[in-house]
């Protein structure tokens, strides 16, 4: 008989051989961020339609193809999160806490949901681990951002890291730019690819995010936005390169660098990575967003933030090689049934010592189970036999050096112990 369901395509499930991986991500989120001033919020899975439209703009692939958006029964049309920016923002005001001293340092991991073709790095249920900084225009902040995200990469021993930097203004100077761009690109209209042209139309500078291989010669010789920044956008953007140069965190500046949602003004950046492929090489991004909040309705204040992909981090993990899943510290072994209650009573009072400690329920050969042992990565373990279980005593065997000792009950937490620091 055939199952009655498939996972759904696009999802995953979170086995536990790489649950050791999630936990040092999401440890290592806690940390970056907790250190640096950061609270972790929640908000819900899914919100008005309408939020994530008005935040990403309509021309905005995420928005317009990828929303998982349905009308509940009371007839309001819902999305799941494609992102966590806007909910941020939106809580940020719900909750009051514009009224706290700013900015609100505010983090985040969870689950996002797009439509989007899956594929190796990209699922429609994914995880990010973000921040969120509102509140506060000075461009330190921008500095204080990436250095929490490269901060995560480092802790988790990601190397061969970029940082791609740019800056895309804001409404004083990008409209002039933007029509610079067009003015640049319509003789050309007919040699570019559709999607570019139709990006003409909606957003130019969205132009840049284009793979198509007839659009690229164009890219490389249109007009850089840093090159046209108005004084206040150019002086934040001097400040943050300059910030990071004294955080001795290295960037290259990616003039073509625009993100894929709308929001975003003046500094934008994103983390990629050599050994993923192409379109997915991104292990993150984020930037400024300074007009977001007034574009929701509510009072104008600026922020900054990132997200980061960990499925994407994960794939990197993963190659490095390393496992992540620690074995336990005892692999505990009874021979015989009337042998099962004493070993039972041994583990429990290791795991109240803090050991990890698992119990063989088999009745298997011993050199079998202590295969088993071995293969899970224990490094102890404990054999108790029927002479044992008489005498009041267990065999204590250092899975490593393949050598092992009968010592009495009392001495028994001690000499765990003192095989696992030997090794
Ligand atoms: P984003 O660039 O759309 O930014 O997503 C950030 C990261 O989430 C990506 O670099 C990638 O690692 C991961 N990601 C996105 N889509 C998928 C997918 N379909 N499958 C797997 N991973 C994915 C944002 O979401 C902004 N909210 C970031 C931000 C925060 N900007 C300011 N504050």
């Amino acid at each position: 008989m055939a199952p009655v369901a498939q996972r759904v395509r696009g999802t995953q499930d979170l086995l536990p051989a790489d649950r050791p991986y999630w936990d040092l991500m999401e440890r290592a989120a806690s940390e970056t961020a907790g250190r640096a001033g950061y609270q972790r919020i929640e908000t819900p899975v899914f919100e008005a339609s309408e939020l994530f439209k008005r935040s990403a703009g309509e021309g905005s692939d995420v928005v317009s193809k990828e929303m998982y958006s349905f009308t509940d029964r009371g007839g309001r049309s819902l999305s799941l999160r494609p992102e966590g920016t806007a909910p941020i923002v939106r809580a940020y005001f719900d909750g009051g806490l514009d009224q706290e001293p700013q900015p609100a340092r505010l983090y985040y991991v969870g689950p996002f949901f797009r439509y989007d073709r899956p594929q190796a790095g990209r699922y429609r249920q994914f995880h990010q681990f973000g921040i969120e900084a509102i509140g506060e225009v000075h461009a330190l902040l921008d500095v204080e951002a990436i250095q929490v995200g490269w901060e995560w990469f480092r802790r988790l021993g990601v190397g061969d890291l970029a940082l791609k930097l740019n800056s895309i203004g804001d409404e004083v100077c990008r409209p002039a730019y933007r029509e610079m761009l067009r003015d640049y690109y319509r003789p050309h209209l007919a040699d570019l690819s559709e999607d570019s042209r139709l990006r003409f139309e909606k957003n130019p500078l969205r132009l840049f995010d284009s793979k198509d291989p007839e659009d690229q010669p164009y890219k490389e010789r249109a007009p850089r936005i840093v090159d046209h920044l108005c004084a206040p956008c150019a002086e934040a953007f001097q400040i943050v390169q300059a910030g990071l140069r004294a955080e001795g965190i290295s960037f290259e500046l990616d003039p073509t660098l625009v993100r894929g949602l709308d929001y975003y003004t003046r500094t934008v950046f994103e983390f990629q990575h050599g050994s993923l492929s192409g379109a997915q090489n991104a292990l993150g991004g984020g930037g400024r967003y300074d007009g977001l909040a007034a574009e929701l309705g509510y009072r104008a204040t600026p922020g900054i933030g990132f997200a980061l992909g960990l499925e994407r981090t994960l794939l990197i993990l993963r190659q490095l090689g390393e496992s992540a899943v620690e074995g336990p510290d005892v692999y505990a072994v009874a021979l015989q049934p009337a042998d099962q209650a004493y070993a039972g009573r041994l583990a429990s009072s290791l795991r109240a010592r803090g050991l990890r400690v698992v119990l063989d329920p088999g009745e298997a050969r011993l050199d079998a189970r202590l295969r088993k042992a071995a293969r899970r990565g224990a490094r102890v373990a404990v054999i108790i036999g029927p002479d044992e279980r008489a005498r009041g005593e267990a065999v204590i065997r250092d899975m490593r050096l393949k050598t092992q000792a009968t010592v009495p009950e009392g001495e028994i937490v001690a000499a765990v112990t003192r095989t696992l620091g030997e090794i």
